[in-house]
């Protein structure tokens, strides 16, 4: 199979199709809400309060966007997913609600796991449920977003392949591991034998397997680019470690990339599974190995970008933690399947995902100041540009964004 990648066509078939999106008040979930409201969907969104604060659902207006449907629930909460589904009756669904916080994990395991394993095992049961007056699944498309994190690390230079041992380390990792397993377990158990009038499953599912993301918008803790962020900001303010990241594992090698890049090949993954069963699977999406930079490295990209830029200057510096919890040191995604079933490629190189992650947190400090209107304005209007760009650079551009 090769499904030979169109971004123009992927964004089109979404128009008018309904759409829900779980995770959606989050920093993906923002930038998945925006590029499916941008593509014409139905959406309806499902998720606890914004993370952080300040969030980019606030940031860029989507919080008092009246454009989609907001439902504010929790993914421990089967009954009220079971009626989110049944009201909103959507036909795709994406899943990023979780605890994605490695160091959180380790305060409130817990937690972790709840929101991460039972949230997951809620929402394959209603999508399982969700059904039309005529008795037929209304979901014909799932994609539960999970992360380079599923596999057992073994710390070695080559990157994880689809087939590796599924084991996260830590408890975040870990329970993306297990809901990897219990998505296989509803489509091995029930959506597979659920068939549609072809014979083909009618509810399909896959999973993606995302490596670090970067991108304007990240307010999160313990994530690096946030704190470079921080760092700016506490420079504007003129404390005493203005200007200076501390970074706590500058030699750990991730496979950062541009949060656009997943976002695109999640919808890449729903549309196509959602038109033919068979590519339903489960997909790595990582840059390619030349942009797998180490911790130290990609902040000092950021740091010469934004000197070159903006005002003020930040530098960072090495602060290890001897008793730190454990992470991976070395992480590399293979994404060789989503690029032979797809045709698939990354659109950005690291430098190129750095300095459009500089340019929104320019744009971003610069629309503080002005009234929340016009500031929910210039964030979206560069979250626009952003699009464009990277759809063009890759040669996908269509109508829609020109
Ligand atoms: N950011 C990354 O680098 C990265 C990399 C790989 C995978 N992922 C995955 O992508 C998804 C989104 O990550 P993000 O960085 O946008 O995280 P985020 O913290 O910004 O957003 C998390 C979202 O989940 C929601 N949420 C949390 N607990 C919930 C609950 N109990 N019920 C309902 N909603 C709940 C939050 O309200 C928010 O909308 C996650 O599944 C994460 O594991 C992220």
């Amino acid at each position: 199979m090769n499904n030979c990648m169109n971004y123009e066509s992927v964004l089109d078939f979404y128009k008018e199709k309904s759409v829900l999106v779980t995770g959606n008040t989050g920093f993906k979930g923002s930038w998945l809400t925006m590029l499916l409201l941008h593509a014409g969907a139905k959406v309806t969104g499902y998720s606890l309060h914004a993370p952080t604060q300040p969030a980019l659902f606030q940031e860029c207006g989507l919080e008092a966007d009246g454009r989609f449907e907001q439902i504010y629930a929790d993914v421990r909460d089967l009954d009220a997913l079971k009626q989110a589904l049944n009201t909103a009756k959507p036909e795709i669904v994406f899943h990023l609600a979780a605890q994605p916080i490695v160091r959180d994990s380790y305060k409130d395991p817990v937690n972790t796991y709840a929101t991460n394993v039972m949230g997951t095992v809620n929402l394959c049961e209603a999508v399982r449920t969700a059904l039309d007056e005529n008795g037929a699944p209304v979901v014909r498309s799932f994609l539960n977003v999970t992360t380079d994190k599923v596999y057992r690390n073994n710390e070695w230079s080559w990157g994880y392949r689809e087939t590796d041992v599924l084991d996260g380390f830590d408890p975040y990792s870990n329970s993306k591991s297990c809901s990897e397993l219990v998505t296989h377990s509803y489509r091995n158990a029930f959506f597979d034998s659920m068939k549609d009038s072809a014979g083909e499953p009618f509810i399909r599912v896959s999973t993606a397997r995302a490596g670090n993301v970067i991108g304007g918008g990240d307010f999160s803790n313990d994530r690096i680019i946030p704190d470079c962020v921080r760092a700016i900001m506490s420079a504007c303010e003129n404390t005493e470690s203005g200007g200076r990241i501390a970074v706590r594992n500058p030699y750990s090698t991730r496979p950062f990339e541009h949060v656009l890049e997943p976002l695109f090949a999640y919808l890449l993954i729903a549309k196509a599974q959602y038109e033919d069963s068979r590519y339903q699977d489960y997909y790595n999406v990582g840059p390619d190995d030349q942009d797998c930079v180490n911790t130290g490295d990609l902040v000092s990209l950021f740091c010469d970008t934004w000197n070159r830029k903006a005002d003020p200057v930040i530098s960072w510096e090495n602060r290890a933690e001897a008793d730190a919890p454990h992470e991976a040191g070395f992480l590399k995604l293979d994404c060789s399947k989503l690029k032979q079933t797809f045709g698939w490629k990354p659109a950005w190189h690291i430098s190129e995902a750095i300095e459009q992650t500089v340019s929104w947190t320019r744009v971003w400090m610069e629309a503080r100041s002005m009234p929340e209107r016009e500031r929910a304005k210039a964030i979206w209007d560069e979250m626009e540009k952003e699009i464009r760009l990277f759809l063009r650079e890759d040669g996908y551009l269509g109508d829609r964004v020109s």
